[in-house]
């Protein structure tokens, strides 16, 4: 029996944070063994907002660089640079006819990105889901792998997929969203209620993939708690104790009310400090190895052509498919 398909992408769209990391990536690496896995650098979504293109460039490198360093394996699935498959920015044109406006201005991110970049609400900020459901139906996937922000995302892939099913025939694998529980949603260090992102304007709020030791060990010692005193798990009413257990726990693989237990009649400065070493413990070997791969330029322009080509062969049944499930003249 064919093996079921799984897709997932990241944005190359600033440094990435340790939820990136624990809401998808490192939820990637098990799969490779039993599903057929593609792994994009989505750097046509990342041009939606302003960019420096010199930017854009060396971050598309530092991105497949960290992928390989957090142990995805090139031989077992397509790790690819999206706009290397040109099928992508084709599929996203044929599925825009049967995408609304209406739907699409009412996407959480939309609203969220039109608000934060008013001189910017450009034409590929509101399409930006459709072309994601182009990323996610051209494989015929079955999971997508994902922190609990990208499920709208993903919901509306599906409603693409099915209305264009019952408008032209069975042509699109419905996707299911895959969200593990633990780590789905870590939040700012400095808002806790809010999520943690790449694009944070505070330098705090976030722990980057490439923090060193002191920096990782600072920003968990400044994290916003509260007055309380007491290490308890109870995300509603204590946030920001709270993400630092969810933390902990998804670094050490256990639950956070077990990682609460471990702190019973400690302080916070005791919590703040262990998850500051667990997770500085845990980027250190991939640190050191995305260094090492950033010299070996050669070989990564080499494992994304190669990633590309395994993607191309399988995007284009999709596509051809959906060109003639359309009625496009093609000779015959
Ligand atoms: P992006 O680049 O914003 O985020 C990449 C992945 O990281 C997850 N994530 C988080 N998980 C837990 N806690 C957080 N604080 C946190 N912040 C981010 C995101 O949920 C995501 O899984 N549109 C996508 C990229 C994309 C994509 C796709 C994903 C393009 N095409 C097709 C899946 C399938 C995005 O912006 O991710």
């Amino acid at each position: 029996m064919d093996k079921k398909v799984v897709y997932s992408a990241v944005q190359p769209s600033g440094n990435l944070t340790i939820g990136n990391y624990v809401g998808a990536i490192r939820n990637w690496l098990s799969m490779q063994e039993d599903y057929d896995c593609f792994f994009a650098i989505a750097d046509l979504h990342a041009v939606t907002v302003r960019h420096e293109p010199a930017e854009l460039r060396r971050r598309t490198a530092e991105l497949a660089a960290l992928y390989l360093a957090c142990g995805i394996d090139p031989s077992r699935c397509a790790l690819y640079v999206q706009s290397q498959v040109s099928a992508h920015a084709e599929l996203c044109w044929l599925l825009n006819s049967v995408a609304y406006v209406g739907e699409m201005s009412r996407m959480t991110q939309f609203k969220d990105k039109s608000a934060k970049h008013e001189d910017n609400i450009n034409m590929g900020l509101l399409d930006y889901p459709v072309l994601m459901a182009a990323d996610i139906l051209l494989y015929q996937t079955d999971y997508v792998p994902v922190g609990a922000d990208q499920k709208q995302h993903v919901e509306i892939a599906r409603d693409i997929a099915a209305r264009f099913n019952n408008r032209y025939g069975e042509t699109f694998r419905i996707p299911e969203p895959l969200i593990k529980k633990e780590g789905a949603k870590i939040c700012s260090l400095q808002e806790p209620t809010k999520k943690m992102s790449k694009s944070d304007e505070n330098p705090n709020a976030s722990v980057l993939l490439t923090d060193d030791r002191d920096t990782v060990l600072r920003k968990f010692r400044r994290a916003v708690t509260d007055s309380d005193g007491e290490v308890r798990y109870a995300p509603a009413e204590k946030p920001g104790v709270s993400n630092l257990l969810a933390i902990y726990a998804a670094f050490k693989g256990c639950s956070p009310e077990e990682a609460a237990g471990e702190f019973a009649g400690k302080g916070y400065g005791d919590l703040k400090t262990a998850v500051g070493e667990t997770v500085s413990d845990a980027l250190a070997p991939v640190q050191a190895e995305r260094e090492r791969l950033l010299k070996e330029k050669t070989y990564l322009a080499g494992v994304l052509a190669e990633g590309a080509e395994k993607a191309f062969r399988a995007a284009r049944r999709t596509l051809s498919k959906v060109y003639r499930k359309m009625g496009f003249y093609r000779g015959e």
